[in-house]
């Protein structure tokens, strides 16, 4: 096994070299896989722009009602015709979630921990196979603990995540988690994002960080970025732009959508950086326009 010695960031990522693809499917990474998993990743990344858009409803898994999604039941209707992907746990879905949507989903398949306590890397898979299955979802969410107390256990999650999903031709989507004392660096993201890519996911959630490009380059399936805590709305587009110019593929949003004083205009923005190609000034003149329209 390699040394930890070995671990280095300053190499050469090729960054003017688009990633090689086998075939022509346009979900990176996926040219090889089964019809089955093609449909689900093509309900979730639209073909024209090769991007998505996801709206992160699932915080309730461990924060029940506490990170500012009071009234699923109201904030879901008004956010759906805005983005691609819904997000959330099976309970979310069942309860809140029209099934005539159209919607791609992911499905929270991971649970275990709550906020009442410190240390929140230790989950377990929460979902079998059957019932994303049942309820037809596009992708398992499956959250990862790279360097936390919980790393094992968490790959162990991912993995057999992995191996359920493939047998039923369901993406697996790795989510990457910051803890307290985890560095958001791209010395860890590359590290993170690679191992949970070559465990089998199929999609990867993690978020924006220096040398984001590198990060992106070094890892053989798409990233899409999390929002994390809420920014001001011009803040929370830049930080979509960037993430779009440094090679994401799309941005999985919860607190900044949900917590805007304006969520609706606030999604719409962010789709039209994620599949139109706004730049983040431009964004926000829509995003003030759709304010101001009331
Ligand atoms: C948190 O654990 C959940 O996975 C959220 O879906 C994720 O953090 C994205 O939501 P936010 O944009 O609020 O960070």
């Amino acid at each position: 096994m390699a040394d930890i010695d070995g671990m280095k960031v300053a190499k050469d990522y090729h960054l003017d070299v688009p990633a090689k693809v086998t075939g022509d499917f346009h979900v990176k990474g996926a040219s090889n896989a089964e019809w089955g998993m093609k449909k689900h990743l093509s309900n979730i990344f639209d073909k024209k722009s090769g991007n998505t858009v996801m709206f992160a409803f699932d915080h309730g898994y461990f924060m029940g009602s506490t990170s500012g999604l009071e009234r699923l039941d109201i904030i879901i209707p008004e956010i759906m015709d805005e983005v691609d992907v819904l997000m959330g746990t099976r309970g979310a879905l069942r309860t809140s979630v029209d099934p005539a949507c159209g919607k791609a989903i992911a499905l929270r398949a991971t649970s275990g921990s709550s906020i009442l306590f410190d240390d929140l890397s230790h989950e377990i898979n929460a979902v079998d196979i059957q019932e994303a299955v049942r309820l037809n979802a596009d992708c398992l969410a499956v959250q990862t603990f790279v360097g936390a107390e919980g790393q094992l256990s968490s790959l162990q999650n991912l993995s057999e995540m992995v191996n359920l999903g493939s047998r039923y031709s369901i993406p697996t989507m790795g989510v990457i988690a910051v803890g307290k004392e985890m560095e958001r660096t791209d010395r860890f993201f590359k590290l993170a994002t690679r191992i949970v890519a070559e465990l089998g996911a199929n999609i990867i959630k993690s978020y924006y960080c220096d040398n984001f490009e590198e990060v992106v380059a070094a890892c053989p399936v798409p990233i899409v970025v999390a929002g994390g805590k809420k920014l001001p709305e011009q803040e929370a587009l830049t930080l979509a732009y960037k993430a779009m110019s440094g090679g994401a593929k799309g941005l999985d949003m919860g607190r900044n959508i949900f917590q805007s004083q304006h969520p609706k205009a606030m999604a719409r923005s962010i789709g039209k950086i994620v599949h139109e190609g706004f730049n983040d000034q431009e964004a926000f003149e829509f995003y003030n326009d759709m304010v101001n329209e009331g």
